[in-house]
């Protein structure tokens, strides 16, 4: 699977967004990932639609759009037309999964779906041919800045060799507290996309866009 980074905009400097979005593009990131809170599925609310609709004619990488609320299935057409290019429903949220995926899938997006550090992966193996990706919340969702649960590594394996098993190529993304430190052993279980935050590009301590390229490499190299 190929190695990509995803960078988290909530990391990003709301006051001056769009110039970090160009030292992103600048530094080679693939995607940007874009985290929508809603205050009830998590207690936190974070980036959303007028956001999307300024953006996506601002810039050509992929919105990677993460939906934390608790009932995404009203509004996927919104997130469609808002130029999203891959969906992500937490499983926790949906209780008629196999058809929000079709669903999102007949729009011409990619699907992902979303687990929470709490949530078994083994009741999903039904729904892997319908999906482009599994995003493995490598933190409780809600909040940038959390601490890596490393507990949670061998749940990426499990899906991997889910995904194996089936013959299938669907990408695995982690989120939360990905660093040089945790991608090397997520990366060792079948993880092939890291969400880029406050442990890597957006630490503070480096330019945005050197950040970005030497992180990048570090992913596909390490
Ligand atoms: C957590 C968010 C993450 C977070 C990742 O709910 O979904 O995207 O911003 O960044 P850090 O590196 O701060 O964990
Ligand atoms: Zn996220």
């Amino acid at each position: 699977m190929e190695i990509q980074i995803s960078a988290s905009l909530d990391c990003a400097n709301y006051l001056a967004l769009l110039e970090d979005v160009r030292k992103l593009e600048r530094g080679g990131v693939d995607m940007l990932h874009i985290d929508i809170m809603d205050g009830v599925f998590v207690p936190n609310f974070a980036l959303g639609t007028n956001l999307m609709r300024k953006l996506r004619p601002q810039t050509r990488l992929l919105f990677d759009v993460h939906l934390m609320v608790a009932n995404p299935e009203p509004h996927i057409l919104l997130f469609a037309e808002l130029g999203a290019d891959m969906i992500t429903i937490h499983v926790e949220t949906v209780t008629r999964l196999h058809q929000l995926v079709t669903t999102i899938r007949r729009l011409g997006k990619r699907v992902g779906i979303a687990l929470s550090p709490s949530t078994p992966p083994d009741g999903l193996s039904y729904l892997l041919p319908y999906v482009d990706m599994v995003l493995i919340m490598t933190v409780d969702p809600g909040f940038v800045g959390q601490k890596f649960i490393p507990e949670v590594i061998p749940k990426v394996e499990r899906v991997r060799k889910m995904i194996e098993g089936q013959g299938l190529a669907v990408d695995i993304e982690v989120d939360g507290g990905i660093s040089e430190q945790t991608v090397p052993l997520l990366k060792r279980a079948g993880a092939n996309i890291f969400v880029a935050g406050t442990s890597s590009i957006f630490s503070g301590k480096e330019d945005i866009e050197k950040a970005t390229s030497s992180f990048r490499r570090f992913c596909r190299e390490c």
